[in-house]
């Protein structure tokens, strides 16, 4: 009789505390908001500070500014893009350059054909498209990289990938494509979530160099075009539904040329010969890779290590940890980065450009910028500097999605967020309500059998 009871109780219970589902003690609860993930390809943390940018400053009084955030490692586009996406450092997601290699057959294919290598980019890690999909969320792409692959079976529902020899800087094809994002994604097929690239101002900072008057102009093109996305969301009524993050995949540093230094040339390194190597990936900025034929480890990496100041030289086990830049099947054997200012050339230099990126992501020119604004963000906060693994993390708590496995975590970026009285506090508060009925309902429950019971045993032992 009274197991019966408790039993009975604890259903009760169970049915109340199941009723009321768990939350993330910070999560969107039932107002979930959109998501714009923008990115501007090589726009350096300072970018600005040498520019008048009205709309960037608004922004920020708007919504959050980090000082920087730090980009993983190797600071190139498609892997620091992937790890946006994914959360996860480059060693972890696969994605370890811009260039597909096939170290048998010698072939290479440059950024663009290597978007269109599904194997590539589906290297075990999910983009966050897929994994809100797969949580019933709409999710888009316009020209972000990784927008052309398929991931275990699945795209990205609502896409956009550049054609062939696309030109990423006219301003009038950016304004349409955030029409397309802003007015047809977002507004009339309600998506909940869509990343957005500009390949801007990284092509002109490579070709005319970080602190050339063409880049700021450049920069002036970015802030118009980041008051136009507002205007446009304000337009479609859609400011206090959409939140917006504006980053970038990495910086921009100067080259030293002219011979103002001694290049790093490796075919003119006393003991280094191309004919020890069996594939090479270098003449591409200051980082490349190099695989030595059978035999040859011990003898490039000797000729190599030392024989420039400022040329770093790792066989791929021994790269410093914090890169995050070792643990994975396609890097080669040796790997090669240079110090801010040099280029890594092959046979002889074939590298002209006056910026460049892929140096340590410690060097402050490789730090992107990164801004917020929406109603889940605080106004007017400058935000302490964070590794941009962390923006993964970030994104599915803003989206409310569970997120894959990752690098990241979102104690780094929480404290941008509004404070809510969320569900959480509220559940908890719940559950102690449910809770103490259940124990006194459980006493009352005691009190009556026993009574009964005793009751029950005087009247028998009356009657006999
Ligand atoms: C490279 O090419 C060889 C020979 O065609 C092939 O066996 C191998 O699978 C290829 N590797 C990659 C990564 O595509
Ligand atoms: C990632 O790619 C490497 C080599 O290209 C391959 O050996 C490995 O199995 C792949 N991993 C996954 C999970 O796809
Ligand atoms: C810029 O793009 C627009 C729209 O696609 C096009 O009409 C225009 O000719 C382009 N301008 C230049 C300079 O290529
Ligand atoms: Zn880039």
């Amino acid at each position: 009789m009274l197991l019966h009871y408790i039993a009975v109780l604890c259903l009760i219970g169970n049915f109340l505390c199941g009723a009321a589902p768990q939350r993330d003690n910070t999560g969107p609860g039932p107002t979930r908001n959109k998501l714009l993930l923008i990115s501007f390809d090589g726009f350096r943390w300072d970018y600005d500070q040498d520019v008048d940018t009205p709309n960037l400053d608004k922004m920020a009084r708007d919504g959050v500014k980090a000082e920087y955030v730090t980009p993983p490692f190797l600071t190139i586009t498609s892997p620091a893009h992937f790890t946006l996406l994914s959360g996860r450092y480059i060693e972890n997601h696969g994605v370890i350059h811009n260039m597909w290699f096939n170290t048998t057959t010698q072939e290479k294919k440059q950024y663009y054909m290597t978007q269109f290598v599904d194997s590539y980019w589906d290297n075990g890690s999910l983009p966050i498209w897929i994994t809100a999909q797969r949580q019933g969320l709409k999710a888009g792409s316009l020209h972000f990289p990784g927008t052309a692959a398929t991931y275990k079976g699945e795209t990205v529902g609502v896409r956009q990938v550049e054609p062939r020899f696309y030109d990423y800087s006219n301003e009038t094809d950016w304004k349409l494509n955030i029409n397309k994002v802003i007015g047809e994604w977002f507004h009339q097929q309600d998506l909940d979530f869509v990343s957005l690239y500009f390949g801007e101002p990284d092509l002109t900072g490579h070709k005319y160099g970080p602190d050339s008057p063409e880049r700021r102009k450049m920069v002036q093109q970015v802030d118009r075009t980041v008051g136009y996305i507002r205007d446009k969301i304000q337009d479609y009524g859609l400011t206090d539904k959409l939140n917006i993050i504006i980053t970038a995949d990495h910086g921009m540093s100067t080259v030293l040329q002219d011979g103002l230094v001694e290049e790093i040339i490796l075919s003119k390194i006393p003991g280094f010969s191309f004919k020890d190597i069996k594939f090479h990936l270098v003449d591409y900025g200051p980082a490349g890779m190099l695989l030595p034929k059978e035999g040859m480890l011990e003898k490039v990496y000797k000729a190599l290590k030392g024989s420039h100041p400022h040329l770093h030289v790792y066989k791929k086990e021994e790269m410093p940890a914090r890169l995050h830049y070792s643990n994975h099947p396609r890097l080669l054997p040796i790997i090669l980065f240079a110090d801010p200012g040099y280029v890594i050339n092959g046979f002889f230099p074939v590298q002209f450009h006056k910026g460049e990126h892929g140096f340590d992501n410690q060097v402050m020119d490789m730090k992107p910028f990164f801004r917020v604004v929406g109603p889940d963000f605080q106004k007017n906060l400058v935000f302490r500097s964070f590794e941009t693994v962390h923006v993964y993390p970030l994104m599915c708590h803003l989206l409310g999605i569970n997120p894959e496995i990752n690098d990241g975590h979102l104690d780094n970026t929480k404290d941008m967020l509004v404070p809510k009285k969320n569900n959480n506090e509220i559940n908890a508060q719940l559950q102690a309500i449910v809770g103490l009925s259940a124990v006194t309902g459980f006493l009352v429950l005691v009190f009556i059998v026993t009574t009964s019971y005793v009751w029950c045993k005087r009247s028998r032992a009356e009657r006999r």
